[in-house]
């Protein structure tokens, strides 16, 4: 039996988690988000992102042993997240963790934070793990920072099938909110604003047609395709980057609106043509913060249930960055006894 504390500082939330492996459950998953910090900037402000982690990380972590009822003491090991993501936000995770695994003298598990959404795709909404879920199994994971299929063979052992060339998608929702002036995160308010008009397509932008034979993504042409849009609708001035006049809110809805079926149609042609190549793939996962959208999981179950595939989608706030998902990748790292030394560096790309 063994309690894995998960640490998670790669970008704008400082969280922590415990998994016990003898009940196969996270005990505690707590954050704090960074969300409002960075707001009035329109996008995550990586030295305000390290400052504010440096603030939370011990209350977060004491709060997350509390929560457990545990404390220190009956934790056997520290997971903590290595790569990608801001330099300076890492450094506090790693920095933090190697101090308590030293003074401690506990093992340390340093975690890819792709690794660590690709496999949440176990956690369930109660904390334990799905024992439905077989591999090996499709996984789309998308957030701010990354968009990337997989397909997954066994825990720790994945395979890249294809990525994005440039933008992730949930930049794209991110960009798009900032042109019409929504506010940072977009994703969530783009979800809000489209309901209003019932997620229809107004607009049809393009669906990155030349990659139609291949796995991975794009998005940044997409986003351009809204801003000139807007620009030729007189509702953004491309000169000095303001909002003008015809910005109206029924302009605001029908764009997210399109919007959002755009990115969906985008990962439904994807997954299609990863069904055709891997028949053997009888599961598929959804992750990532962009796996929030209720609109776009409604999408992809419907293309599975077709298909008689299993579907799943982690709860939400696993879907978005968090400790449990570290904790438990932390879990079977240490089963296999992929430990890292206390010199681990940190590594701020993927590779
Ligand atoms: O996984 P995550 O919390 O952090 C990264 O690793 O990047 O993902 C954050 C991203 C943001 O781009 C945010 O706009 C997007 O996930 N997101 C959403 C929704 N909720 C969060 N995108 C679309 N719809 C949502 N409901
Ligand atoms: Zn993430």
């Amino acid at each position: 039996m063994a309690r894995i504390l998960g640490i998670e500082t790669s970008c704008d939330e400082t969280a922590a988690a415990v998994f016990d492996t003898d009940q196969k459950k996270i005990l505690s998953s707590h954050l704090f988000s960074q969300v409002e910090l960075h707001d009035i900037y329109g996008g995550v402000v990586p030295e305000i992102a390290s400052r504010s982690h440096l603030e939370k990380i011990d209350t977060i972590i004491a709060y997350a042993l509390e929560q457990a009822k545990l404390t220190l003491d009956d934790i056997d090991y520290i997971a903590v997240t290595q790569r990608p993501g801001l330099v300076g936000s890492l450094l506090i995770g790693i920095s933090f963790a190697k101090g308590m695994a030293w003074a401690t003298d506990k093992k340390l598990i340093g975690v890819n934070h792709l690794e660590g959404h690709i496999f949440s795709s176990f956690l369930r909404e109660d904390g334990t793990v799905d024992e439905k879920l077989s591999f090996p199994y499709l996984c789309l994971s998308i957030s701010g920072g990354h968009t990337a299929l997989y397909i997954a063979h066994s825990f720790g052992e994945y395979e890249l099938l294809g990525k994005t060339l440039d933008d992730a998608a949930g930049e794209a929702f991110d960009k798009v909110a900032a042109l019409l002036g929504l506010g940072y995160p977009g994703g969530p308010l783009i979800e809000k604003y489209a309901a209003k008009v019932d997620n229809k397509d107004f607009y049809n932008y393009p669906r990155t047609k030349n990659i139609k034979k291949l796995l991975n993504f794009s998005f940044s042409g997409l986003k351009t395709a809204v801003l000139y849009d807007l620009v030729k609708r007189g509702a953004f001035d491309l000169k000095t980057g303001i909002i003008k006049g015809k910005m109206t809110l029924k302009l605001q809805q029908e764009v997210a609106s399109s919007l959002q079926v755009c990115i969906a149609d985008i990962c439904e042609a994807r997954i299609k043509l990863a069904f055709e190549k891997y028949p053997e793939i009888k599961a598929f996962a959804f992750v990532g913060g962009v796996a929030c959208n209720k609109f776009i999981r409604g999408r992809l179950k419907a293309l599975c249930d077709k298909k008689g595939t299993y579907f799943v989608v982690p709860p939400m706030r696993f879907c978005s960055d968090n400790g449990a998902m570290i904790a438990f990748v932390g879990s079977y790292k240490a089963e296999q006894g992929a430990f890292s030394s206390l010199e681990m560096d940190v590594f701020p790309t993927q590779d």
